[in-house]
């Protein structure tokens, strides 16, 4: 087996059964602005959720339909502390920078006081047009939403974030491109 990365950190294993009806919990979902200071997300709806946004499921697909299996997407989490790159295939979060950066992944002061904040960025280089990336960026974002439904989390997806500066916050490579930031909390 391969050696981990050496700040990578293994997230638990993905509840991937159960939970409440999709019909129930496509009826609950909705955007909400309204978050409190210093509340946390556990580890394990962390990883839950960015299951749900791009985990692996058949044959080495997705939980969203990519178009031609590009695999484009590359997802970021921004917590008080750090930002890390997500890596389905072995399950980790590995930090790629230290600091409090929710205020460049946001133009909303709710989103700045949130405890996470999901990047949810492309690699051009696998898929370059533009309404393609979109529907990828779109149907992560979604069963990010349904996730927080149903497990009694808050969410809300973002086209406003300081596009100037993130980028460089999270050294981004020259070949991604961020498309929405999706803000989770209680
Ligand atoms: C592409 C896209 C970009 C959005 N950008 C923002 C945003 O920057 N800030 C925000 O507060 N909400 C944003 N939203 C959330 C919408 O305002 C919200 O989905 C809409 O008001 C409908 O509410 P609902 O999600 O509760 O059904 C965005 C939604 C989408 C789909």
């Amino acid at each position: 087996m391969a050696s981990l990365p050496i700040n990578a950190e293994v997230l638990p294993e993905p509840q991937t059964a159960g939970g409440k009806p999709l019909m129930q919990v496509m009826n609950e979902r909705k955007s909400s602005r309204d978050y409190q200071e210093n509340q946390t997300v556990t580890k394990q709806d962390l990883s839950n959720m960015l299951w749900a946004a791009w985990g692996i499921t058949h044959d080495g697909k997705r939980t969203i339909a990519t178009a031609m299996n590009r695999q484009e997407l590359v997802l970021y989490v921004v917590t008080p502390t750090e930002v890390s790159r997500y890596n389905p295939e072995a399950n980790t979060l590995t930090v790629v920078n230290t600091g409090d950066f929710r205020r460049l992944a946001t133009l909303q002061d709710f989103a700045a006081i949130a405890p996470i904040n999901i990047v949810i960025a492309v690699d051009t280089s696998k898929q370059e047009r533009a309404e393609f990336q979109g529907y990828t960026a779109g149907a992560a974002s979604q069963n990010i939403y349904l996730y927080c439904a149903q497990a009694g989390l808050k969410s809300v997806v973002r086209a406003g974030f300081d596009r100037e500066k993130l980028p460089a916050a999270l050294k981004l490579p020259s070949n991604e491109r961020i498309l929405f930031v999706q803000t989770v909390g209680k």
